[in-house]
């Protein structure tokens, strides 16, 4: 018998009977701490020495005697024998310093149990599932990294979820990646969704003319003509219609004269461009409507919008449209829905991103964000941010500007960021309560997310099969 054979059997002894036995449970547990020592302890972060590489985000428990300090590594560095990493007290604490006997060893990180239907997003570093309760994922969340990190994956992870869990969800949509995925049906903007006049609304419909060049006067006087209209008739009103108005000279108060003329003959011309978005019907025929939409997803289900067809002006007035839907049907309905603003930074206004911000809690709106700019977004709304999930993001100044929402400090948020394997995010808020949780969304296995994204040049055929 080889001497490590022989060494490896008298493991396993037991009562010098010699017979090999499996280490018991207990046994195999104790040595927890896997060699890791606590090096010293200063302001909130620990000092600890590992033998291993230690993981950039990973989770560490400090116990003393009855005490539990839950920690997370935020820096490391390799020395000549085995690595030294800082981690930060994460979690309550009652703000007394560890003394020599306190034992540290890797744990896994803290998922809060929140109230609602578990939602599958993926997993933690450490492989445990990362189920929230719907209701820590509702009223504000933001979803930020570089273009490919992964951010629309996610949505479509949490889309999905939500879907199974009966809410209803809508989704907006500019790179058209949202059709393939089950139970979600899609409309065109502008192909086989087009809303009446009345329903987009004076100001959606000041938005786009005002974003087509139209003078502020000319804006003004087209806002009052078109409440008045509002007030006057109770039928259906087309694109059309506003186009004859402006030929017959009814946008100003008097209809002739140099100003009239000026002003008529600008709107006319902003009105034939947002005719051309394709986005205002002619007729009660073409016309879809938000209440119909409403309708099919009220007792759960998506609808995705499809805006890649749609120019940003139009973009942004179909937001804008949408908004004033949502914050009606919120004063008399029950239910509310749950919207994505994929890349939100081209269409959503700050004013509209703030009035659903702020008036989240009021009307049980839940926002998602989807974004490659952060600095695009209001200040308010990262700090109002209920969750925040940040991929890979190689700006620091974009990072920094994430760190305002004070879910952590900057130089860990710099840190862990940096350090995310591929496709993975951190996630912060209500659905980890207080430890940045680095988090692999699900892969979403036999789901088509890539929807109808085209491209001019073909795979070839061996790598259409294995993509
Ligand atoms: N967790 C993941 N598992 C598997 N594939 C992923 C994952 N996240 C992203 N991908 C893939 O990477 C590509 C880019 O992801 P995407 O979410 O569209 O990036 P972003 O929206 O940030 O630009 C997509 O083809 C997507 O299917
Ligand atoms: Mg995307």
């Amino acid at each position: 018998m080889r001497a490590e054979e022989k060494a490896l059997i008298s493991l396993f002894e037991e009562g010098g009977r010699g017979e090999p036995r499996p280490p018991d449970l207990p046994a195999k547990r104790k040595p927890l701490n896997q060699g890791l020592t606590l090096l010293s302890f200063q302001g909130d972060e620990a000092l600890v020495s590992f033998p291993r590489p230690p993981r950039l985000g990973e989770a560490l428990l400090l116990r003393e005697g009855p005490r539990k300090l839950l920690l997370q590594v935020v820096w490391a560095k390799a020395e000549e024998r085995g690595w030294v990493a800082r981690a930060k007290v994460r979690g309550p604490w009652d703000g007394i310093l560890p003394g020599w006997d306190a034992e540290i060893f890797p744990t896994s990180p803290p998922i809060p149990e929140t109230p609602g239907p578990k939602i599958f997003l993926g997993r933690t570093l450490e492989g445990e599932e990362f189920s929230p309760g719907g209701r820590a994922l509702e009223k504000v969340n933001v979803i930020v990294g570089a273009k490919g990190s992964g951010k629309s994956h996610l949505a479509k992870v949490i889309l999905l979820g939500l879907i199974r869990a009966g809410a209803p969800c809508l989704v907006l949509d500019v790179n058209r990646e949202y059709g393939g995925l089950p139970e979600v049906r899609t409309y065109s903007v502008g192909r086989n969704f087009k809303l009446g006049v009345r329903e987009i609304g004076v100001e959606a419909l000041s938005v786009m003319l005002e974003a087509f060049g139209t003078p502020a006067t000319s804006l003004l006087y087209f806002e009052t003509r078109l409440s008045k209209l509002f007030q006057e008739k109770k039928e259906f009103i087309g694109i059309d219609e506003l186009i004859s108005m402006a030929e017959e000279g009814e946008f100003y108060p008097t209809q002739s004269g140099y100003a009239a003329d000026a002003v008529n003959r600008t709107l006319r011309s902003r009105l034939e461009a947002l005719k051309l978005t394709g986005m205002v019907a002619r007729s009660p025929l073409e016309a879809s409507s938000f209440t119909g939409v409403w309708k099919e997803i009220r007792e759960g289900g998506a609808v995705a919008f499809d805006l890649s067809g749609l120019s940003t002006p139009a973009r942004m007035g179909f937001a804008q449209a949408l908004l004033r839907f949502l914050f009606a049907l919120v004063e008399e309905e029950e239910k509310v829905p749950f919207v994505f603003f994929e890349e939100a930074h081209l269409y959503v206004t700050p004013q509209g991103i703030d009035a659903l911000v702020t008036r989240a809690r009021h009307t049980g709106i839940t926002s998602f964000f989807i974004t490659n700019t952060p600095t695009a977004l209001p200040e308010g709304v990262l700090r109002a941010a209920d969750n925040l999930f940040v991929f890979r993001l190689p700006l620091e100044e974009d990072i920094k500007w994430v760190a305002k929402s004070g879910m952590i400090e900057e130089s860990s948020l710099l840190a862990l960021v940096q350090a995310l394997p591929k496709y993975a995010c951190l996630a912060l808020g209500e659905a980890t309560e207080t430890y940045p949780v680095v988090l692999l969304p699900d892969p979403l296995l036999g789901v088509d997310t890539r929807g109808k994204t085209r491209y001019f040049f073909a795979l070839p055929a061996n790598e259409v099969q294995s993509s």
